[in-house]
């Protein structure tokens, strides 16, 4: 009996942790690996190919721009430069395109690369948070 009371109380402490667990999922950040390398340079190819022309990477590290975007999910982010990105023809490129870009960029901060791809669908859960850096090797 006492065995049993006891057995319960571990399944009962055990289901809080991963409740607890799955809140801290909600606020995940892009501190902690949400894109990957791979991406990361999906994005740069694609970033030289339909930014370059009258941006530089730089001008997303330097001068803290990431800082401006502390407190927003990755999701506004990508859904910004969706919306007015190409300048000269918003929205051009595929959705995914430009969330491959937003990799680039964050590598370009010096943010940790992970195992999988941000996606569409975790992209509006994920934190814009400092500190940022530089990309290493630069
Ligand atoms: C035809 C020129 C042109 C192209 C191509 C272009 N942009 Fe821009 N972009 C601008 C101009 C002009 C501005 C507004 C002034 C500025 O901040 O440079 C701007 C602003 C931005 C901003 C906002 C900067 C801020 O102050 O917050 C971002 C982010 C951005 N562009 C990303 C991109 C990305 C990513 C691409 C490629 C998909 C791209 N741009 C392609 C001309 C362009």
């Amino acid at each position: 009996m006492r065995k049993t009371l006891l057995t319960w109380g571990a399944v009962a402490g055990m289901v809080l942790c991963a409740l607890g667990l799955a809140a801290q999922d909600d606020k995940q950040t892009v501190q902690s690996g949400v894109y990957s390398e791979e991406q990361a340079e999906r994005g740069h190819k694609t970033f030289s190919e339909a930014c370059m022309v009258c941006h530089q990477p730089e001008e997303f590290t330097q001068g803290n721009y990431m800082d401006g975007w502390s407190g927003q999910t990755v999701g506004d982010l990508v859904d910004f430069i969706r919306s007015t990105m190409p300048e000269d023809n918003p929205g051009r490129l595929k959705r995914r395109e430009y969330i491959d870009i937003v990799a680039f960029l964050f590598s370009q901060n010096g943010l940790p690369a992970g195992p999988n791809d941000l996606d569409r669908d975790t992209m509006g859960d994920i934190v814009i948070e400092g500190p940022f850096g530089q990309a290493s090797g630069q």
